[in-house]
């Protein structure tokens, strides 16, 4: 499995760096989700070196992967984040990042939104055990607001002349652009909610500009995730480009590109170009510019995580069907959503093997398997992990992996069925930590045992 090279079959098991997985689940149960910090700090130092010419800012997407000891990883390697809500901010605050370092995305920001990220008083934490005593200048405004409408931008004008600060924007430009991805993942065409038209942005800058309340200081994109093709990145950073030279002419100054995320990783073999190639082509279209000193970020969060990470989960019961065997494990559709919700491919192996190593393909091609369903124990159809996958025979109590899942996995998780969510753990070399204990549903029931008869003041 040369694309997850922290997942490996030693000794007849798989291994997380140096730590069989078995151990783990003996340790905490299933379902679980593993990470391999080895993985992501290479994946981070690769997305990096891949784009060096262009001095680029990553901020890191909470939403792929947000544990807080994943968020406090991202920081320490040099990351900044990406938050889209004012949950993320105040979770990736609490992780140890300053919020100046980030920047505040999303097409529904609320007031108390907008206000949690200019006002560094302001945040939801109040109370919680463990906030650490961090120096007032940790929290201030955010450092980058992506506005994605004029509605957007008044409200963000408003609150920054009530707090006394001047937010800096960007505006999220919608190019119109195909990324060739999944209907629900497209975000950058003329239909989907997102960003504002390209056209109207020129007007927007002239009436906005620096004197409204507001630094616009740039330009914003996303197209997707993931974009499996190089082109679709590279006409929306000529898009933006245009753009740039058009605002320039009109006496307004770009200081900052931010590109968005959407890197695609390899689900399966061989799927998609590498990384490297996305930087072949965009780099030359952008280094004159950075040179003269623009700022490019990118928001990368699936080209980090989703490879160094897996769900492990345990065979329930095996129910031979007509032409095929489902195997039901205690993971479904409440613990990785990807595969019903979009028919997202994750690639599916037993935890102990001891066979060739299998190649992360739909039929990886070894004697022996048998055409299978891994389904989870929710009461829908739709609550499945692989479907007509070719494995080998299985029983019940195997440990079986859910590869690919450490990105859009646990973020993406639900109570549905009242089942608890999955722990995490974080593998380091030879150490493994619980970085999220499972949640019993006492807790869920708890909140709901307290009552509250509402005093309504009626007209
Ligand atoms: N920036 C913006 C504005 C975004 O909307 C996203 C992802 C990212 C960055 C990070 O994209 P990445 O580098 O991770 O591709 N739940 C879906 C993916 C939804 C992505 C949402 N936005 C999935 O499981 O595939």
């Amino acid at each position: 499995m040369k694309d997850i090279e922290a997942f490996v079959y030693q000794n007849g098991v798989l291994h997380a760096d140096g730590v069989p997985i078995p151990a783990i689940v003996d340790s905490v149960g299933t379902p679980t989700y593993i990470y391999s910090a080895t993985a992501i700090r290479a994946a981070y130092r690769r997305l990096e070196a891949a784009f060096s010419p262009l001095g680029v800012r990553f901020q890191y997407a909470v939403k792929s992967s947000p544990n807080l000891h994943l968020c406090r990883l991202m920081h320490d390697l040099g990351a900044g984040m990406d938050v889209v809500s004012g949950g993320e901010l105040d979770r990736a605050w609490f992780a140890g990042a300053p919020t100046a370092g980030m920047v505040f995305a999303g097409v529904g920001k609320t007031d108390e939104e907008i206000r949690s990220a200019l006002d560094g008083r302001f945040h939801t934490l109040e109370g919680i055990s463990g906030l650490p005593e961090r120096e007032p200048e940790s929290r201030g405004p955010v450092g980058i607001l992506n506005a994605e409408s004029t509605s957007e931008l008044e409200r963000i004008a408003y609150w920054g002349n009530e707090l006394g600060v001047r937010p800096r924007v960007c505006l999220r430009v919608n190019p119109d652009v195909d990324p060739h991805t999944h209907e629900y993942t497209t975000t950058g065409k003329e239909e989907n909610k997102f960003g504002i038209d390209a056209h109207q942005i020129p007007e927007i800058f002239d009436a906005w500009g620096r004197d409204r309340g507001v630094d616009l200081v740039g330009l914003h994109v996303h197209i997707g995730s993931p974009v499996p093709k190089v082109e679709p990145f590279a006409e929306a950073v000529e898009v933006l480009l245009e753009l740039v030279d058009e605002l320039e002419r009109r006496g307004h100054k770009i200081e900052v590109l931010d590109l968005g995320g959407g890197w695609p990783i390899n689900y399966v073999e061989g799927e998609v170009p590498p990384l490297e190639d996305y930087a072949e082509r965009l780099v030359p279209l952008l280094a004159e510019r950075t040179q003269k000193g623009l700022q490019v970020l990118m928001e990368p969060g699936r080209c980090i995580m989703a490879n160094s990470g897996v769900l492990v989960t345990r065979v329930q019961h095996v129910k031979k069907g007509r032409g095929k065997t489902f195997v039901i494990c205690d993971a479904g559709m409440h613990s990785l959503i990807r595969p019903a919700l979009y028919r997202a491919f994750h690639f599916v192996w037993p935890v102990a093997w001891t066979g060739e190593a299998p190649r992360l393909l739909e039929d990886p091609g070894l004697p022996g398997l048998e055409t299978c369903d891994v389904v989870g124990p929710i009461c829908e159809t739709g609550d499945f992990l692989a479907r007509n996958r070719q494995l080998p025979p299985m029983a019940r109590g195997d440990l079986v992996t859910i590869f690919s899942a450490g990105a859009y996995g646990m973020s993406m998780v639900s109570n549905y069925n009242d089942h608890g969510r999955p722990a995490e753990v974080l593998v380091d070399g030879d150490g493994a930590t619980l970085i999220n204990e499972r949640q019993p549903l006492a807790t869920v029931l708890a909140t709901e045992q307290q009552t509250r008869v509402l005093d309504l003041d009626r007209p």
